[in-house]
Parts: structure tokens; sequence; C-alpha cells
């Protein structure tokens, strides 16, 4: 029999082996608080691909059912919406559905069907741009779903929280996004919701949006990577589920080269507990050691090359120049320059893109850093192959 692998790295955190990110849930559990209390707040999740943006949703939704509440997390939109009706369409049928089916059977079915029938589709004004009349009728019959979606629900629940992930899908549709916002404030304190966004999203990185009416109504926090305390209480928190020990070094080592990364973390434990021998029951150097390039190797695979891929050319091209450059993970704009060749204004659009793909990050105004260690490293070996094709 195989053993099984307590580590998967394609899975969100489940709520009961989530570690960390005791910010973020003290600040939902506040703001869900005023919601309940009649005077609701939201908030908004950022972070990198694999930081651990739909595992937060994830242990938000388990709050939020022990809460009482009408828990509904949404993703993958996949281009259903491609505008406000689309979008109001959306959330709607989710909620209906999400109702239903907690509903107790028998429990004031009828009604539910009469009211459901009333919430008709809004077929026909699907135009992309909404004139600003049309975009308010819209924003009235959107808001009244949502009134009579809460009446018919609060003799049960509390509040109803939406968690919205892969946010930025939504806020790449033009309007979204303040349209929510201005829903969601006209129908505020009798009718109460309260709704999370989650994403790589653009408008808090925006410097000079920071006091922005969106910024306002979804205070965001950046998801940090985790510290090495975090690191060692999820790996052994997990080992301690198949009974496999491990040694304090090989704890070290993986807190340090994964440089408290969610997803790098995950998978490198699963790779690593997968070179265990059927025998071995102690994660030891020696088998870190002889599990190392593999590691190496499926990380590229899996996770570095798919970001490195869709970058445009030109990005690439740059990219590889401040990996061949650089020391250490940090640089600066102006040291970009210098190493491309290239005048600033050529340079600064890829930058642009290099920050929107989550490929770099922007500590402060200037500054510049590779996202990973073990990216940089992939990056490097990309470059001495490309060198060794064109001699
Ligand atoms: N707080 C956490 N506790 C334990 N594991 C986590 C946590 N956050 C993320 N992970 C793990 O990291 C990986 C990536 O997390 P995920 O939530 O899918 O990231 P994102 O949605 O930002 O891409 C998953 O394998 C998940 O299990
Ligand atoms: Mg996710």
């Amino acid at each position: 029999m195989i053993r099984y692998n307590p580590f998967n790295p394609q899975q969100p955190a489940r709520p009961d082996f989530f570690v960390g990110r005791e910010p973020e849930i003290t600040e939902f559990e506040k703001h869900l608080s005023q919601t309940i209390h009649g005077s609701p707040m939201n908030m908004a999740i950022t972070g990198n691909k694999g930081m651990g943006k739909t595992s937060v949703l994830m242990k938000f939704e388990d709050i939020g059912r022990r809460n009482e509440c009408l828990t509904l997390r949404l993703s993958n939109y996949d281009g259903n919406v491609k505008n406000i009706v689309d979008f109001t369409d959306y959330i709607t049928a989710n909620l209906k559905r999400e109702i239903l089916s907690r509903k107790p059977v028998g429990k004031k079915i009828e009604n539910m069907k009469d009211w459901i029938d009333t919430l008709k589709p809004t077929i026909g004004w699907k135009d992309a741009r909404l004139t600003v009349e049309r975009q308010q009728v819209v924003q009235e019959m959107f808001r009244e779903r949502l009134a009579r979606l809460w009446n018919e629900t609060k003799e049960e629940y509390k509040a109803i929280l939406l968690l919205i992930d892969e946010a930025e899908s939504l806020e790449s549709v033009e309007g979204i996004l303040t349209f929510l916002r201005e829903v969601l404030q006209r129908i505020s304190t009798e009718q109460k919701y309260m709704v999370v966004l989650a994403g790589k999203l653009n408008f808090p990185e925006r410097m000079s949006e920071s006091f922005s009416p969106l910024n306002r109504f979804f205070p965001s926090s950046r998801l940090a990577p985790f510290n090495e305390d975090e690191v060692r209480s999820y790996i052994i928190r997990k080992l301690a589920t198949v009974d496999v020990g491990i040694d304090d070094d090989v704890l070290q080592r993986i807190a340090k080269r994964c440089e408290g990364h969610p997803y790098v973390l995950v998978a490198m434990c699963y790779l690593l507990f997968d070179s265990l021998e059927e025998k071995e029951t102690h994660l030891t150097e020696g088998i870190l050691h002889r599990s190392e390039e593999k590691i190496n190797a499926r990380l590229a695979q899996d996770f570095f090359s798919p970001m490195y891929r869709p970058l445009t050319p030109r990005a690439k091209e740059i990219l590889l120049k401040i990996a061949s450059n650089i020391k250490g993970l940090e640089f600066t704009f102006n040291e970009a320059v210098e190493w491309t060749e290239k005048p600033k204004n050529f340079v600064s659009p890829y930058f642009k893109e290099l920050l929107r793909k989550g490929v770099l990050n922007k500590p402060e105004r200037g500054r510049y850093q590779i996202f990973h260690t073990l990216f940089l490293e992939y990056l490097k070996k990309v470059a001495e192959e490309g060198n060794q094709k064109s001699r």
C-alpha cells in the first residue's frame, strides 16, 4: 500500500491545518461582528500566486459558518462575468442556490419558490457598455434582489457573507468593483451583507489611489510569507497525522529554503515526503539531500515555468538580464536599466508587467525584488541554457 502523503500543494489549506494569518483573521472577525451588529464592514486580501489567498478565504468561510452566517465562497468566473449584469446574475444565482441547499426540507420551501421566480433574469441588458441610466436600473434591481434574499434568510442567519476569490478577474472588467461598492453602500444597515475580496488585486497597489473610495471600502491586507515558527508548526502538525518524525535541522533547512512562501513550502514537503522509502519513518538531512534535485526540478516544472513562460519576450529578456547580474534578491530600477542597456522608458512598461504577474515584488519605491530565491536560481539556469544555445 502506498503511504498517504499529508502534504498537498494542489489544495488550499484545510481550516484544521491552517497556520498563521492571525492579523487577517482578527480583522475579519472584527468586521464580521460589526456586520452582525448592523454596521457592515468589508475587506480585501491580496497576494501573489500561492501566498494563501484561497486558504484564508476557506478559513473565513469556516468562521462565518460557525457564527451562523449564510456563507458563500465564489471563484472560477471563467469569463462568465463580462459585465455588470452578468455579475449581478452570477451573485444572485449562487446565493439562491446556497439558500435552497441549506433550507431545512419542507420548511417554507413553497414560499421560497415563489420569490425565486420573481428574481427574473436580466437578459437583454448585456451591452458591454451600459448607459448611466441603465446602470442605475441594474443597480436598483440588484439592490432589490439582495434585500429580498436577506429578508428571506434573516430568521435563520445573522449575516450574509460573500467571499469572492480570484477577484482580479472581476477587477479587470471595468466598473464591477465600483458598482459592488455602490450597491453595498446603499443597502448597508438593515441588510447585513459583508464582502471579502481576495486576489492579485491591483487597486490596493496603486499608490496614487491609497485613499480612493475602493481602498476605503475594501481595506486590504497583503499576505506576508510565513515566519519560521509558522513553517515549523505547519510541518509538525501534518507529520503527526502519519506518525512520521523530522530532525530539527531539516525543519530549519526547509524553513530557510522555502522563505515562508506557502506554496513552495507545501510543494517541498510533498516531494520530501514522497522520497521516503517504505520503511523510513523519520525525515533526515540525508533524505532532504537525496530529494533536493527532484524538488528543484518539480518546482521549476509546476510553479516557476508556468510563471515565466507566459511573459512577453521583452519582459523575459529583461528578467534574464537582471537574474544574471543581481546579487541577492533585491535591486533598483536604475541597476536594471544599466544591466539591460536600454533606456528607462523602454524598461518601465515591462517592469509593470513583471509586477502585475507577480514575478517581481516592490518592497518600496524604486526598489524591486525577485519573488523567490529558488525562482532566481531557475532564471539563472534558463539564462545559462540560452547562452549555450546562442554560442
Ligand atoms: N495559512 C495556511 N496554512 C497552511 N497551509 C497554507 C496556508 N496558506 C496556504 N497554504 C498552502 O499553500 C498552498 C497555496 O495556497 P493557496 O491558498 O492555494 O494560495 P493562493 O490562493 O494565494 O494561490 C496550498 O497548498 C495551501 O495548502
Ligand atoms: Mg487561489
